[in-house]
C-alpha cells in the first residue's frame, strides 16, 4: 500500500488555529530565551562573587527580594516547564502508539505540569525571607534581629 505524505509546506486542510506550528515556534523561541535566563541564573549563581559556596538560605533570600530576580526566576520556571512539557509531548506522539498509553502519558504530563507551575509560581511570590522563629545567623542580614 502507498502512503502519500503531503509536503511540509502544504496548506492544512482542517483548518483552524496550527497548533504544531505554534508549539514549534514556541519550542525555538523559549529555547533563545532559555539560553539567557539559564547561563545567566548559573553565572549569578555559581560564578560571580563566592561561588557555590555562597548559596545557602540568605542568598536565596537576598536574590527574592528584588522584583527582578522574582520575574527572572518567574520567567525561567513558565519558559522552561513548558518548553519541557511540549518537548515531552512530542517523544509520547513519536513513540507511544497504542492510543491509551499515549493519552495517559499526555494527561499525565499536563497534570504535573500544571501542579509544578502552581508550586513553583507560589514558592516565588509568597517566599517569606524573615521566617518567624528561624535562627539569627541563618537569615539574611536585612531581617529585623529578633
Ligand atoms: C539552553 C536552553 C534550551 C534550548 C536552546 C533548547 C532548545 C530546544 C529546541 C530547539 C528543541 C526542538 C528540537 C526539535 O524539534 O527537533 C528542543 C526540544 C526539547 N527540549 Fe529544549 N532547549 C533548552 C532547554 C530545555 C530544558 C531546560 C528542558 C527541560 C525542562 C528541555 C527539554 C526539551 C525536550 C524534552 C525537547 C524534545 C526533544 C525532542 O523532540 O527530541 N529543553 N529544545
Amino acid at each position: 500500500m502507498s502512503v502519500t505524505i503531503d509536503s511540509p509546506r502544504a496548506p492544512r486542510r482542517t483548518g483552524g488555529v496550527n497548533w504544531e506550528k505554534w508549539g514549534w515556534l514556541y519550542m525555538r523561541v523559549s529555547g533563545a530565551l532559555l539560553v539567557v535566563l539559564i547561563f545567566g541564573h548559573l553565572i549569578v549563581n555559581l560564578v560571580v562573587g563566592e561561588g557555590v559556596k555562597a548559596i545557602d538560605f540568605a542568598f536565596v533570600a537576598g536574590k527574592y527580594a528584588s522584583p527582578f530576580w522574582m520575574i527572572w526566576d518567574f520567567a525561567m520556571l513558565w519558559l522552561a516547564l513548558i518548553h519541557g512539557a511540549n518537548g515531552m509531548r512530542t517523544l509520547v506522539n513519536d513513540y507511544a502508539a497504542n492510543p491509551t498509553v499515549n493519552k495517559v502519558l499526555k494527561f499525565a504530563l499536563a497534570g504535573s505540569t500544571a501542579v509544578l507551575l502552581l508550586l513553583g509560581t507560589l514558592v516565588i511570590f509568597t517566599f517569606d525571607p524573615c521566617p518567624a522563629g528561624a535562627s539569627a545567623d541563618l537569615l539574611p542580614s536585612f531581617c529585623p534581629v529578633p
